[in-house]
């Protein structure tokens, strides 16, 4: 059963840290749409002005601009909440090899506030965005959940520690916190500006405008890109999984696995450009290959990928086109 038949109390409050980004409008514009109170908390830094201007007339949207490395803050928001989606934090991991410090503050330290003001506050779930990175150096196939190698980056440090206090807040207050791994999200609003920016955004921008993309390395890296829409599914069925679940980290992916390089080609031609990538440098602090096993999740709280690489994709450039 997709997530849009799942039925919650009709007065439920769910609060989405992040909400202005990419993943958190996408999670507050499903809600929103099944007819559920949402709140957004976000200090607009990574996230947009816009992504809330969509929602801000809607009366079961609620907007609260701050930061949650402030305690305060993140205790007023989760005042009255049913459901934490915590997605807020700074992402990419060659940002977080320049400013290590950074992603400490924002990462741990704001994670660990939300955790401690959901627990004050007697939120039911805690369901909160872990990374597909702290699988580190790892090079088993496909990455299952207790195979985890050393992290490569500040970034896969700050989402472990995460995944650590997730389940010490279990063992030690109780309080149902599901981490959520996710694996190379992607679809619409994604930010497709920047150094930092994701390559499927990145390079169908850079297409539109006939511009050349820079491929990092080869193009024989491969990724099990995953569809924004399994992400929401994800977080809402953590939601109403059973206490037994929490505590733990999930793999939230769709289960494929997508070389760069025939990702680049398809959207070449699909978008009706003969334009050649340009190849730079391997990135630091990756790893060549990625792919998940997701029966963790399936079995645990019934998560579905309904949404296949190749269905999102069109979806993505079909988005991209109309709104770039
Ligand atoms: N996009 C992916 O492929 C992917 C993969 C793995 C994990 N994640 C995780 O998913 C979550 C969402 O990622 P995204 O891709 O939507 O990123 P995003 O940058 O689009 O969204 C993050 C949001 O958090 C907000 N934010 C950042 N610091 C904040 C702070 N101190 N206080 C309040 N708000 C703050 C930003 O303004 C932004 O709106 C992050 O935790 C990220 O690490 C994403």
């Amino acid at each position: 059963m997709g997530y849009k038949n799942l039925e919650f109390n009709s007065n439920t409050i769910f609060l989405i840290t992040g909400g202005a980004g990419f993943i958190g409008s996408n999670l507050c514009e499903a809600i929103l749409d099944m007819g559920y109170k949402v709140r957004c908390l976000d200090n607009l830094s990574t996230g947009k002005q816009a992504n809330i201007d969509m929602f801000i007339k809607q009366p079961n949207y609620t907007f609260i601009k701050g930061d949650i490395t402030n305690l305060s803050i993140c205790m007023k928001a989760c005042e009255g909440v049913d459901f934490v989606l915590h997605q807020a934090a700074w992402g990419s991991v060659p940002r977080s090899i320049e400013m290590p410090l950074y992603y400490e503050e924002v990462n741990i330290k704001g994670t660990l506030n939300m955790m401690e003001a959901a627990r004050q506050n007697g939120v039911k779930k805690f369901v909160y965005a872990s990374s597909s990175s702290v699988y580190g150096d790892s090079p088993v196939l496909p990455k299952k959940e207790g195979q985890e190698g050393n992290v490569l980056s500040p970034y896969a440090l700050t989402k472990r520690v995460n995944e650590e206090y997730g389940k010490l807040y279990k063992n030690l207050y109780g309080l149902d916190t599901y981490g959520l791994r996710y694996f190379n999200v992607f679809g619409k609003r994604q930010n497709p500006n920047g150094a930092y920016a994701a390559v499927i955004p990145k390079f169908i921008k850079l297409l539109l405008q006939n511009e050349q993309p820079t491929i990092n390395g080869d193009g024989t890296q491969s990724r099990d890109f995953t569809y924004i829409e399994n992400v929401i599914d994800a977080n809402l069925k953590a939601c109403l999984a059973p206490h037994e679940a929490a505590g733990q980290a999930y793999n939230i992916a769709y289960g494929g696995r997508e070389y760069l390089i025939d990702i680049y080609h398809y959207l070449a031609k699909t978008l009706d450009k003969k334009i050649e990538p340009l190849f730079g440098p391997d990135r630091g602090g990756d790893i060549k290959h990625s792919n998940a096993d997701i029966s963790k999740a399936q079995k645990l709280f019934g998560y579905e990928a309904e949404w296949s690489f190749e269905r999102g994709i069109e979806a993505a450039i079909d988005w991209y086109r109309k709104n770039l």
